[in-house]
């Protein structure tokens, strides 16, 4: 449960929040997938509720989780289903978040029966690239067509011989061009890169918050402080 001592601060604002790994099918039985839980997307949706947002979850597959009290859900499978449904709710929110873990690549195909098995070895499976949902998001808001105040994205990131998890973390927020990106350390570099830090919260104007590892309604506090910060500069 939350605490009850939440601030009413984000009353009155529109926030719009995906989560959740989308599935893209290769037949009407099997799908490419990803391991995403959904649980910070879902993380971000009940805090916000509870700091008196008007909030829309748009969950791609998540992991069993209950749908967040007072919170309007839409269900989504593909990253295209995803992009559909961001692109027309975004438009008037005050805050976008992309906390789904959208795929990169789908079957160019997809069989209108389920694919069987011969005595030969299957031909390679033919990807072709997803639309990058937040990038798209910040183009259209660019272009005029999008009437949103934030965009905010997420990274998750392993350092590697080169280039540690924030520089990646700061190339991803330059490429992406968003507001605000989450950028979580994650797999065996942690320990070595960050000590007690999870992750960094970047900014677009160039602020580079570090957040401790903690609970995902924990970060979801840090991230909707400061959305409150930058939409009250705006
Ligand atoms: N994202 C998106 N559409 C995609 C892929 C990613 O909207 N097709 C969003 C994610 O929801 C996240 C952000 O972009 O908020 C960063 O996703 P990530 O996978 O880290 O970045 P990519 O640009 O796909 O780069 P890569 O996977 O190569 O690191
Ligand atoms: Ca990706």
């Amino acid at each position: 449960a939350e605490p009850q001592a939440l601030p009413r601060d984000l009353e009155g604002r529109r926030v719009v929040i995906s989560a959740g790994g989308t599935r893209e099918p290769l037949d009407p039985v099997r799908y490419l997938g990803n391991r995403s839980s959904g649980r910070q997307g879902y993380a971000l949706a009940r805090v916000a509720a509870h700091r008196g947002a008007d909030v829309t979850l748009v969950a791609a597959h998540t992991a069993d989780l209950v749908d967040p009290a007072g919170v309007r859900v839409i269900k989504v499978g593909t990253a295209d289903e995803l992009r559909t449904v961001m692109l027309a709710e975004a438009d008037g929110a005050d805050v976008v978040v992309m906390a789904a873990a959208v795929a990169d690549f789908r079957p160019v195909t997809l069989a209108e029966h389920k694919i069987k098995k011969t005595d030969r070895d299957p031909e390679p499976l033919a990807l072709t690239r997803n639309p990058d949902v937040l990038a798209e998001l910040v183009d259209a808001r660019a272009a005029g067509k999008l009437d949103t105040s934030l965009i905010v994205g997420f990274a998750a990131e392993t350092g590697d011989a080169t280039t540690s998890v924030l520089d990646h973390g700061r190339a991803k927020l330059a490429r992406k061009g968003c507001d605000l990106l989450v950028v979580n350390a994650v797999g065996d570099g942690r320990a070595f890169e960050v000590e007690e830090n999870a992750g960094w919260l970047l900014g677009g104007d160039g602020t580079e918050q570090p957040i401790p590892y903690g609970a995902k309604s924990r970060l979801a506090s840090t991230l909707w402080d400061a959305v409150n910060r930058q939409l009250r500069r705006q």
